[in-house]
């Protein structure tokens, strides 16, 4: 059952959070717990999925705030900084595939939206989340993106998987593919080659994506990676 938190008891708390989005995210006390509050519509609509998944920041509640429906998690200690193993790795695949199983694309994998809570990599910001099949709601950078989320396609779980191949590149190693590329440039490469020129041998992981890949797909990359990149 979803918790729903009176703003009475959070409002006089409420901070700006270091580093938080746009104006969408604070910090807050509630019962004594220093809590993280997002106003986002799609994360109150996602509570009880997102509640089920594994590699995520706990959540605690929702709230009505004058600017809109609110979600209330614990807080992440950073966001998650390279060099990463393969099962912090795997944590993020097995959340994303937790959510495809349920019928949503999240849309925005990226290095940014990877958290660290106490010591576990966790999957974060579902605010750009898609139901599978309808047109995305936007998109990570484009170094992150996949060239059919950058067309703007209907929400498939590959976009998902190949932002999540480049994030656990830059992740192993700090690796940053299309490196000193501006967006537009980006963009207009990723259309006849979604292979980074720095990356090559991810080739096949970028371009051949299986449309329901389970945890051995998910290694082969992994194995892939850890074996061109300088890990640590
Ligand atoms: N539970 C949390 N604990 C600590 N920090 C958090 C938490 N959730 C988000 N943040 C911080 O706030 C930033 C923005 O959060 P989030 O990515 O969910 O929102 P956003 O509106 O999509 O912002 P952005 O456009 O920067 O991605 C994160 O990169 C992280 O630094
Ligand atoms: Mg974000």
């Amino acid at each position: 059952m979803t918790t729903v938190i009176p703003w009475n008891e959070i409002c006089d708390t409420l901070k700006p959070l270091d580093g938080g989005g746009e104006g969408e995210i604070y910090s807050c006390t509630w019962q004594g717990r220093d809590l993280v509050l997002k106003i986002s519509e799609i994360e109150v609509q996602l509570y009880e999925i997102i509640k089920e998944i594994d590699a995520v920041v706990p959540r605690v509640g929702i709230t009505e705030t004058p600017w809109g429906p609110a979600v209330l998690m614990e807080k992440a200690s950073s966001v998650a900084s390279s060099p990463r193993s393969k099962e912090d790795m795997l944590a993020v695949f097995g959340a994303l595939r937790q959510l495809h199983a349920r019928g949503w694309i999240h849309g925005d994998v990226h290095p940014g939206n990877i958290l660290l809570w106490h010591d576990m990599v966790v999957l974060s910001d579902f605010g750009l989340a898609t139901p599978e099949g309808h047109t995305v709601r936007g998109r990570p950078p484009a170094r992150y993106a996949s060239p059919w989320q950058l067309r703007a396609g209907p929400a498939v779980p590959a976009m998902d998987l190949y932002s999540w191949v480049l994030t656990s590149c830059h992740l192993v190693s700090g690796m940053v593919c299309w490196r000193g590329m501006a967006e537009p440039a980006i963009i207009f490469r990723k259309d006849s080659d979604p292979v980074p020129p720095e990356a090559p041998w991810l080739g096949e992981h970028l371009t051949v994506i299986p449309p329901d890949p389970d945890v051995s797909w998910a290694r082969g990359v992994l194995d892939t990676i850890f074996g061109h990149v300088p890990s640590f």
